[in-house]
């Protein structure tokens, strides 16, 4: 479990988080709202270490993460995975390459077991069909188109999916989601949802997701929390957001609600 005690955060004069404190729960999704500037990425960011908190602490599974060795937190970080805030794939490389990245990085040269990595997670988000449902050879056809295309060429929401194959390589306890919807239209959208929802059960995984979309919220938050002004303002299921009484919680319900959304 991850616990953020009191945490600040502030980029020179301007303060971000004010003293965050929150508990992110295994084996669930966590959606966190706000709006645009709030902190939502800082957060995320803060969690998984690309960023250190003024003040405040952050404990994965007991442990401080201000009080780890820099071996110890290069592990934690391989038990996270990170989709950002859009996808931020690279451009001039394969899908599969995009893919690999982390694991070359990390010293993995074994060809067999990158291949193997990106067909699972190709298939995990269902870029690729599960291969035991088609013939080796229709397979390893799909595969070679899909694995050498270059994110160019790739729809929006196949470029998200991607970007969540890529979080998913390595195989992390944790998969953060930035804005996973952003950008993409409503059918497109939903898909992603689905997707997201489904991988927490499958891969039996703990998912954080930031989005503005409050569709997504009520389609994949076991647990939602809204950032307001560098401060928790509600926390809460999403039944329970939706018969807030907090007139900030319900401006931002107005403003966000997408038209297509069928809020149940
Ligand atoms: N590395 C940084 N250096 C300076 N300021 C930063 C940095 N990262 C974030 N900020 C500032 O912190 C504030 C919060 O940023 P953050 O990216 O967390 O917002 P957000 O809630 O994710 O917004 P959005 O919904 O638009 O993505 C913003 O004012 C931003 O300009
Ligand atoms: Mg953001």
């Amino acid at each position: 479990m991850i616990v953020i005690d009191n945490v600040h955060k502030a980029f020179g004069p301007k303060q971000v988080l004010r003293g965050v404190s929150m508990l992110i729960p295994e084996g669930e999704t966590t959606v966190i709202i706000g709006r645009s500037g709030t902190g939502k990425s800082v957060l995320l960011k803060l969690i998984v270490g690309l960023l250190e908190p003024d003040e405040g602490t952050i404990t994965i599974d007991g442990r401080r993460v201000d009080l780890m060795s820099e071996s110890e937190r290069y592990q934690m970080r391989r038990r996270f995975g990170y989709v950002f805030q859009g996808a931020a794939l690279f451009d001039s490389m394969t899908v599969a390459d995009n893919l690999v990245l982390g694991l070359y990085e990390h010293g993995e040269r074994n060809t067999e077991v990158l291949r193997e990595e990106v067909v699972r997670n190709l298939v995990n988000v269902g870029l690729l069909p599960d291969p035991r449902t088609v013939s080796a050879s229709v397979f390893n056809q799909a595969y070679e188109i899909l694995a050498n295309k270059k994110p160019a060429e790739l729809s929006g929401g196949m470029r998200k999916r991607v970007g969540v194959a890529r979080a998913l390589v390595g195989s992390p306890e944790y998969i953060f989601y930035d804005e996973p919807t952003t950008g993409l239209d409503p059918i497109t959208s939903e898909q992603i949802d689905d997707l997201v929802a489904a991988l927490t059960h499958k891969l039996d995984v703990t998912s954080v997701v930031i989005t503005h979309d409050i569709f997504s919220v009520y389609k994949v938050a076991h647990t939602v929390i809204m950032l307001d002004e560098g401060l928790i303002r509600f926390r809460g299921t999403p039944l329970e957001l939706r018969s807030s009484h907090d007139p900030v919680v319900h401006e931002f319900l107005e403003r966000y609600a997408h038209s297509h959304a069928e809020v149940p």
